[in-house]
């Protein structure tokens, strides 16, 4: 039995979720597990009603479950940090999701903006440090409001933190990478830093990068490249890369370029997690508040993060039963990948994966 606590949050968020709990239902049947869901209604709603983000005995709470399934956090009418700080990062950090791991990978029948590439060469995921950097740095101004005002904001990374994310990294690649899939020669782990110019963040990163992959991961291939040249190659030669590790604030960067890339936000999912803990798993997109109670919103990254739920779960089956539903889906029924235009609803796509699934 599973615990799942699902948190769909706000905009078009519960609308996406609804479907993933619907494809969830129908593996667990399918395959013959069982989860106990419990619904929590953190989210913008909830803050303007109560001034309440994410409370300490919440984050208690939530300590208590296998893994959180998360909607989408961010509301029109809330200032921006409040409820991402409050909620969002607040998880994330608390609950010491120290890994963000964001997969780029174009399926089927999806169009892509890169030229004369598909899915064999848009395949390749990325590792987002998700603890540190400038996401938990501190900050402040100094004279605010005044023509001299000063605002310091710094990136702050423990050799700790970088090295059990490397490691995590380096076991990704080793387990998943290429080679491990029968799609290349050799399983590769890429740094993307930017050692030219952060000089103390990017050399730590560096030098345990080359110190772990020597001493513990002589099998996998290391490279590095800087960030900027990184989101270069992610557009013009995707194939390049297999595993990407990367600083918190890189990552959600070059996974916004990442997502794009593979059809967009629609599909575009993401696990954060805590090897040792609760993992949340959510789609990269936001709340989506212009298409929100309509219907249209494409639920298939939402259907995904719980699909890498269960990968994470230990339910592999299911897991690949749903990931080949995705793509029967991509491939053969769905219009396009954005609101509005899939040719289908929110929950008709939900009903198409979730059928395949059954089958
Ligand atoms: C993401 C988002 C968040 C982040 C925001 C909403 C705080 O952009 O999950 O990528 O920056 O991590
Ligand atoms: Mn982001």
């Amino acid at each position: 039995m599973y615990k799942i606590a699902v948190m769909p949050g706000d905009g078009t968020g519960p609308e996406v979720t609804a479907e993933a709990v619907k494809v969830l239902k129908t593996a667990a049947t399918k395959f013959g597990f069982k989860m106990d869901l419990t619904e929590f209604d953190f989210g913008g709603e909830r803050y303007k009603r109560t001034g309440e983000t994410l409370p300490d005995s919440a984050v208690e709470e939530l300590r208590k479950f296998d893994a959180i399934l998360l909607g989408a956090i961010g509301h029109p009418d809330i200032a921006p940090g409040i409820l991402e700080k409050g909620i969002l990062l607040k998880a994330r950090f608390e609950l010491d999701q120290y890994i963000n791991l964001r997969p780029v990978r174009l399926y089927p029948g999806v169009e892509t903006p890169l030229k004369d590439k598909g899915p064999n060469e848009i395949d390749y995921v990325v590792v987002r440090e998700n603890s540190g950097d400038a996401y938990t740095g501190t900050g402040g101004f100094t004279m605010k409001g005044t023509p001299h005002e000063v605002a310091v904001q710094t990136a702050v990374y423990s050799r700790f933190q970088v090295d059990r994310c490397l490691r995590y990294a380096f076991e990704y690649a080793r387990k998943y990478g290429k080679k491990a899939r029968g799609k290349g020669p050799e399983n590769t782990l890429a740094l993307c830093g930017k050692t030219n110019v952060l000089t103390y963040i990017y050399d730590l990163w560096e030098r345990a990068f080359h110190e772990i992959g020597k001493a513990e991961y002589p099998d996998i291939r290391r490279d590095y490249y800087h960030v900027d040249a990184t989101c270069m190659w992610m557009v013009k030669n995707p194939e390049w890369f297999d595993v990407i590790v990367t600083g918190n604030m890189f990552g959600d960067i070059i996974t916004d370029l990442g997502a794009i890339t593979q059809g967009g936000m629609g599909i575009a999912a993401g696990g954060n997690i805590n090897p040792e803990g609760v993992s949340m798993f959510e789609p990269i997109g936001g709340s989506a508040p212009k298409y929100t109670g309509k219907g249209v919103i494409n639920p298939l990254a939402a259907i995904c993060s719980a699909q890498m739920m269960l990968a994470t779960l230990g339910e592999e089956k299911a897991a690949d039963a749903i990931e080949k539903a995705v793509m029967y889906v991509t491939a053969n029924k769905l219009k396009s990948l954005a609101a509005g235009r899939m040719g289908f609803s929110t929950s008709e796509v939900g009903d198409l994966v979730a059928e395949k699934v059954a089958q």
